[in-house]
C-alpha cells in the first residue's frame, strides 16, 4: 500500500517533522521553562529512542505516501549524537519519481558553527535557526541559560559560508519581552539573503503559562516593519506554508529580490490549518498529527514487533486518513479546559 493519501478534510500528507531528541541546552521560557525542565526532568531513556535505521525506514514509508519535505527537530537536534549519519541515510531517499527530498533542520544555532560543514557534507540542504533577539540581554532572557547572541550569529554565518541555504531565522515574539527586537532583527537580516520570520507566541504544551496578552499579533509586527521598510505581499512558495511572505520593496515600490523578504507565522490570529499537510514523528516513534494533539500513534511497537513494510505503510495511511484536527482554527471557540489540556504534548518533545 503506497501512494498519496488524503485526510478527512482532503489534506494531502507532504511534510514530515522528525524529532530526534527531547533534550535541549536552552531553557526558553515559552518552551522549556526552568521550573519544569530541571535537573530531575524525566527525559526519554536511550532505549526508547528510535535508531537511525528505524527513523529512515519510517521516513521511506512516509515518502511513499506523499511526503516531500523532511525536517529534523528536537529539542535541539544537534545534540543527538552522530546526527550526520542519520542525515546521510535520509539524504539518500528518493521520491517515487526519483527526486530528492527537501531535507532541512530547525536548530537553536548553538552548535552550528562547529557542525555546519559536517551537516552539509552529509547531505543536509538548508537550516532554519531560532533567534529571538539581537540584544544580548534580551536574548539571554529568552534562552535563560546565558547563551550569547554572537555565537548563534557565528553559526548562521558558517552555515551560509558552507552553502546551507536559503537560511531562515525564526523569531518567536513575546509582547513585553522581546518585541523591541523586531526592528533590529529586520534591519540586521535585510539584504543578507537570510529570511527572517516572526512567529506569534503559541499556546503549545501545558507548561509555558501562555496567555493572550503576551501574543503580539503579526499584523502589528508587520506594521512596525512597514513603518521603516516598505513591504509588498509575495505569493506562497508552497501550499500549506506556515509563513505569510512579504518582500522588501525597492525605490520603484516593487519587490527587490536583493533586499530579500520577511515572513509572519500567525498561528494564533490567522490559523493555517486548512492546508495543514504536516505529520510529526516523536523521538520514541509516535506519530502526532497536530502540534496541539494530546495523543500519538505508536509505530515503534510495529517496528520492533517485526511488522513488514506493507503493514507499517498501511498503518501510516490509516492514521493520516483518519485525521480531522484543526486546533488553531477552533482555538477561540474551545472551552478553556480543552484549551489547557494538561495531556497536551510539549514543544520540546515534538519540535514544533
Ligand atoms: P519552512 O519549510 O522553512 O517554511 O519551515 P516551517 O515553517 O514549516 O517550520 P519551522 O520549524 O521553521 O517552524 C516555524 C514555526 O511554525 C514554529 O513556531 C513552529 O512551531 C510553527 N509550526 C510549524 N508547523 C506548524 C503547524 O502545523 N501548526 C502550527 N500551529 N504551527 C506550526
Ligand atoms: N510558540 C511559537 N513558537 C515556538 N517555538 C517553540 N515554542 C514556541 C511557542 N510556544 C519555536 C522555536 C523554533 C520552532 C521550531 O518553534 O523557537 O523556532
Ligand atoms: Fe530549546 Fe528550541 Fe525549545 Fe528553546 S525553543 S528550549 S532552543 S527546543
Ligand atoms: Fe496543523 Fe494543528 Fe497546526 Fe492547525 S494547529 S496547522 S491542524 S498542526
Amino acid at each position: 500500500p503506497s501512494g498519496r493519501v488524503l485526510d478527512r478534510l482532503q489534506r494531502p500528507l507532504r511534510d514530515l517533522r522528525i524529532s530526534v531528541t527531547d533534550r535541549c541546552n536552552f531553557r526558553c521560557s515559552y518552551c522549556m521553562p526552568k521550573e519544569v525542565f530541571g535537573k530531575d526532568y524525566p527525559y526519554l531513556p536511550h532505549a526508547a529512542l528510535l535508531t537511525f535505521e528505524e527513523i529512515t525506514r519510517l521516513a521511506r514509508l512516509f515518502v511513499a505516501h506523499g511526503v516531500r519535505k523532511i525536517r529534523l527537530t528536537g529539542g535541539e537536534p544537534l545534540l543527538r549524537k552522530n546526527l550526520e549519519r542519520l542525515i546521510e541515510q535520509l539524504a539518500a531517499l528518493r521520491t517515487p519519481d526519483g527526486a530528492e527530498l527537501d531535507l532541512t533542520l530547525t536548530t537553536n544555532g548553538s552548535l552550528l558553527k562547529r557542525k555546519a560543514r559536517l551537516l552539509r557534507d552529509a547531505g543536509l540542504r538548508r537550516v532554519t535557526v531560532s533567534l529571538d533577539g539581537l540584544d544580548d540581554a534580551v536574548f539571554q532572557r529568552m534562552n535563560d541559560v546565558g547563551f550569547p547572541v554572537g555565537e548563534v550569529l557565528d553559526g548562521i554565518a558558517e552555515a551560509q559560508a558552507v552553502g546551507l541555504g536559503p537560511i531562515k531565522v525564526n523569531m518567536v515574539v513575546k509582547r513585553g519581552t522581546n518585541d523591541d527586537q523586531i526592528l533590529p532583527m529586520a534591519r540586521h537580516f535585510r539584504g543578507t539573503g537570510i529570511v527572517l520570520r516572526f512567529i506569534e507566541y503559541m499556546d503549545v504544551g501545558a507548561t509555558n503559562g501562555w496567555c493572550m496578552d503576551e501574543v503580539l499579533p503579526s499584523a502589528e509586527a508587520l506594521a512596525r516593519v512597514q513603518r521603516e521598510f516598505p513591504l509588498v505581499p509575495l505569493e506562497p512558495s508552497a501550499p500549506g506554508e506556515t509563513a505569510e511572505r512579504w518582500g522588501y520593496a525597492g525605490p520603484d515600490g516593487r519587490h527587490d529580490p536583493a533586499l530579500g523578504e520577511v515572513g509572519f507565522i500567525s498561528s494564533v490570529t490567522q490559523a493555517f490549518c486548512r492546508d495543514c499537510n504536516r505529520a510529526r514523528l516523536s523521538t520514541e516513534g509516535k506519530v502526532y498529527l497536530c502540534l496541539f494533539a494530546d495523543r500519538g500513534y505508536d509505530l515503534r511497537e510495529l517496528l520492533r514487533g517485526g511488522a513488514s513494510d506493507d503493514e507499517i505503510a498501511a498503518s501510516i495511511a490509516a492514521i493520516w486518513q483518519g485525521r480531522a484536527d484543526r486546533y488553531s482554527e477552533l482555538r477561540a471557540s474551545l472551552p478553556p479546559e480543552t484549551r489547557q489540556s494538561a495531556r497536551r504534548i510539549e514543544m520540546s518533545y515534538i519540535g514544533g
